[in-house]
């Protein structure tokens, strides 16, 4: 069992760990609704919510992980943008239909799925990131199968929603070792919706011009 408030304090996790950058994709500068982020650890996905206008209610049992989370906050002046919560997420009780963008990264939260996307509002955007079970020798994420995804587990387990975006692969996360990793966008919609610009995207990821 990992003692995270040992892993905070010790400083073996990053302390200013960056949000995905396929999350910076969804997310622009004009965000002024409520965000969800599971899990929070350091504040990867809650502060930078918070930058960009969210009301932020940041989940994690950790006291140690959301101290650094607060004072990361407040270094970027956005803590009062935060809302940091210590609690239990298996027993939590998720308000409905409230957030705009719910974020999971890293923590195997599949079980509250069902609950985690009710809580999300009309259109709402769910984020999650985790783990893959994987043949490759990678060093990061749990030592056993049980915590990770199987191939195409977090796509099928989105299907209820729009998806936006979802990937596996190998890559080197911020603490410099490889992990194979399970990512998705979706959206809770129902009929017409609006999409984002995909040459828009694929034009900034390849670091401008026409593709
Ligand atoms: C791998 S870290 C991920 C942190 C952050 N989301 C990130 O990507 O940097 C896993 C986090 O899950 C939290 N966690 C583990 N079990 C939990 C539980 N039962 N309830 C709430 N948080 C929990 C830990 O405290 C830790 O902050």
């Amino acid at each position: 069992m990992v003692d995270w408030d040992e892993r905070f304090e010790s400083g073996s996790y990053p302390q200013h760990p960056d949000p995905a950058p396929v999350l910076k994709r969804y997310v622009d500068g004009s965000g002024d609704g409520r965000a969800l982020d599971v899990a929070t650890g350091t504040g990867r996905n809650a502060v930078f919510l918070a930058e960009h206008g969210y009301a932020v209610d940041a989940l994690d049992k950790s006291r140690a992980g959301l101290e650094t989370t607060r004072r990361n906050a407040a270094e970027r002046g956005v803590a009062g943008n935060l809302n940091c919560i210590q609690t239990d997420i298996p027993s939590h009780t998720f308000p409905e239909g409230t957030y705009d963008i719910v974020t999971v990264s890293f923590y195997r939260a599949v079980d509250r799925f069902p609950d985690l996307k009710a809580a999300l509002a009309p259109g709402g955007l769910f984020f999650v990131e985790h783990h893959l079970r994987t043949a490759d020798p990678v060093e990061g994420g749990p030592s056993g199968d049980r915590y990770r995804f199987a191939a195409n587990e977090l796509l099928n387990s989105c299907l209820d929603l729009t998806v936006l975006s979802y990937e596996e692969g190998i890559e080197v996360r911020d603490d410099g070792r490889e992990s194979a990793i399970a990512r998705i966008v979706a959206r809770n919609a129902s009929g017409r919706q609006s999409y984002p610009r995909i040459r828009e995207w694929q034009r900034q990821e390849s670091g401008g011009g026409r593709p």
